[in-house]
């Protein structure tokens, strides 16, 4: 059984058309990004937000990490700008403060999160800014009470999520991802993201939520800044 979560090709492709009329481009403007000189992206997949970015900024130079070879294969045949790295969000062969903007869209939560969110701290130079999006708690709770795939299999591991979700948020733990738990999706919290990043002498300068299910916040954005 793998041990990542890895997209499919067409989610990867019908992701750089979504990223350019959903909250993707505001954020990114929100954030500055045309003022990056380098811009990162853990978790990149074939590059789709990145080719947004250049388009946003055409000088900075742009490097996308993701453990799936064939969507970095993918990417870097698509003839752009983007340096593609083999590697995982949780292990950046990338040296410390050398990156003024970083970007992680929708790709923590497959990571083993503290040590992920470590490194993205300390590859982003001082004053540098990270934009993330992330599953929330009313993004989990809908998957475990309308999945959106059939399958008892599936029904059972979108509630392994939502378990390994509140053990993150309470518990503070998260599985490695070769073991059991460390096979599930947990959602994050603002609190718990604040709290971890505080360590890591970063902070939320802005958040803004995408949708809600009952009530519940499924998909945050945020902008979070390295303060020295
Ligand atoms: C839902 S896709 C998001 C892709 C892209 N960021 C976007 O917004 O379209 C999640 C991505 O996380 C990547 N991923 C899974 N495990 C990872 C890990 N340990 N480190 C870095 N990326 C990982 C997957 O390969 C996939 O490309």
């Amino acid at each position: 059984m793998s041990t990542y979560f890895f997209a499919s090709s067409t989610y990867h492709r019908g992701q750089l058309a979504a990223q350019r009329s959903d909250m993707t481009v505001s954020v990114l403007c929100r954030a500055r990004i045309a003022e990056a000189k380098c811009v990162l992206d853990v978790g990149c997949g074939a590059g789709q937000t990145l080719r947004v970015v250049e388009g946003l900024n055409p000088t900075a130079s742009l490097i996308g990490v993701d453990p799936d070879e064939e969507a970095c294969r993918a990417g870097q045949g698509e003839n752009g700008r983007i340096f593609f790295i083999q590697a995982e969000g949780e292990h950046l062969p990338i040296a410390d403060g050398s990156v003024d903007f970083a970007i992680c869209r929708v790709a923590l939560n497959y990571m083993h999160q503290a040590t992920a969110l470590h490194e993205l701290a300390r590859v982003l130079a001082p004053g540098g800014k990270l934009v993330l999006s992330f599953i929330s708690f009313g993004y989990t709770l809908r998957q475990a009470l309308h999945p959106a795939r059939g399958g008892v299999g599936q029904a059972l591991g979108n509630f392994k999520d939502l378990l390994a979700g509140i053990a993150l948020q309470v518990l503070g733990s998260q599985g490695r991802r070769p073991a059991f738990w460390g096979r599930s999706v947990p959602y994050t919290s603002c609190d718990w993201l604040r709290r971890r990043l505080r360590k890591d002498a970063c902070e939320i300068a802005w958040l803004g939520c995408e949708g809600y299910y009952l009530g519940c916040a499924t998909i945050w954005w945020a902008i979070i800044s390295r303060t020295k």
